[in-house]
């Protein structure tokens, strides 16, 4: 039996957040059915934030009742604050994601708050959430690079998750937010957290801003990580980390992973499907690597031409 790995499909909320144009609700319950029709079994859906800051995400009321209710999805929303908190556990959110990025400037960018502040918000949130019986998964923004200060060091990163841990997050997601990191980086912070706490905790949240994406995710995956984010046809980009493109697109993470021997439960063929949903929601053209291959292939066969290999 090949061993899971298991994605988070961010692609409703990373992804979307950043769109210039409007996404309906109507568009996004489409994407969200495409994805859990190819076997997409965890879905970061939406964030409870101000709709000024990101008018994207003012529908998330919508997108949460839209969603099916299957027990075996796992639908997260992001939550900056105790308002955010309160909002989506209104909507009986069963999982939520607070976010702590590595620098003053950043976190005040982001949240208009101190990495204290922001600190202690994380705190609260996430002890709630315990006491309220909710998942709650602690980002470690900016844990590479911070959009504004540069590159992160590794101690930054080691101290924040360990205080997320102490707080009781369920779970670490250390996101290279504006997809700046390598594979070095990978091993330098996640070698001792595995070692200290076991990979089972850790997730890894990648942009593929310099093509690095992949080569960290498998470096992840050496250091025992089992979790990651990725989003639809690569679609993405954070309103506050100027730089930031896409996260990790889904189809070649999973191809990647099921090439390499492991199990995602995620059909790639299907995720074809995804993607062509995903595009006319936003009227980009969207797809990671693979999907051209894949798309290169079909001409191939079209033409009764040899594969390519
Ligand atoms: N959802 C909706 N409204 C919120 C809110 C939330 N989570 N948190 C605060 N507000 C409201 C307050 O109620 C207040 O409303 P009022 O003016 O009607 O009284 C107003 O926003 C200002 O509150 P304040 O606490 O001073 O917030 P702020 O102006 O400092 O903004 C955030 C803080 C976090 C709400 C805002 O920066 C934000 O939404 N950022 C989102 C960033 C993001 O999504 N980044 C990408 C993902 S990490
Ligand atoms: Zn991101």
């Amino acid at each position: 039996m090949s061993e899971k790995v298991f994605i988070n499909e961010v692609g409703l909320r990373d992804g979307l957040q950043n769109q210039p144009n409007p996404v309906t609700t109507e568009s996004k319950l489409a994407m969200a059915e495409a994805l859990i029709a190819a076997g997409v079994q965890h879905i970061e859906a939406v964030s409870f934030v101000h709709p000024k800051a990101v008018p994207q995400m003012a529908d998330a009321v919508d997108v949460l009742a839209g969603l099916p209710k299957d027990k075996n999805l796992n639908i997260a929303a992001l939550v900056p604050n105790m308002k955010g908190y309160e909002r989506a556990k209104e909507q009986g959110v069963k999982s939520v994601a607070v976010v702590l990025s590595s620098t003053d400037t950043f976190n005040m960018r982001n949240l208009n708050m101190t990495l204290q502040q922001t600190k202690e918000t994380c705190q609260q949130v996430i002890q709630q959430a315990k006491a309220d019986g909710i998942f709650v998964r602690g980002y470690v923004s900016g844990a590479f690079s911070c959009p504004y200060d540069g590159k992160t060091p590794v101690d930054i990163v080691h101290k924040l998750t360990a205080d997320m841990i102490e707080f009781g997050a369920d779970e670490i997601s250390i996101a290279d937010t504006v997809g700046a990191g390598n594979p070095t980086q990978v091993n330098d912070i996640l070698a001792p957290l595995v070692q200290q706490y076991g990979g089972s905790l850790f997730n890894l949240h990648l942009h593929d801003t310099r093509g690095q994406a992949l080569a960290m995710a498998w470096a992840g995956v050496t250091q025992g990580v089992r979790k990651f984010d990725s989003s639809i046809g690569g679609l993405g980009g954070c309103p506050f980390a100027p730089g930031a493109s896409g996260n990790v697109a889904t189809e070649d993470l999973v191809y990647m992973l099921e090439e390499a021997g492991f199990d995602s439960g995620i059909d790639i063929e299907k995720l074809r499907h995804a993607v062509a949903v995903a595009e006319q929601a936003t009227g980009q053209e969207l797809g990671g690597r693979v999907l051209q291959w894949m798309k290169s292939q079909d001409i191939r066969k079209q033409k009764n031409q040899a594969p390519c290999v």
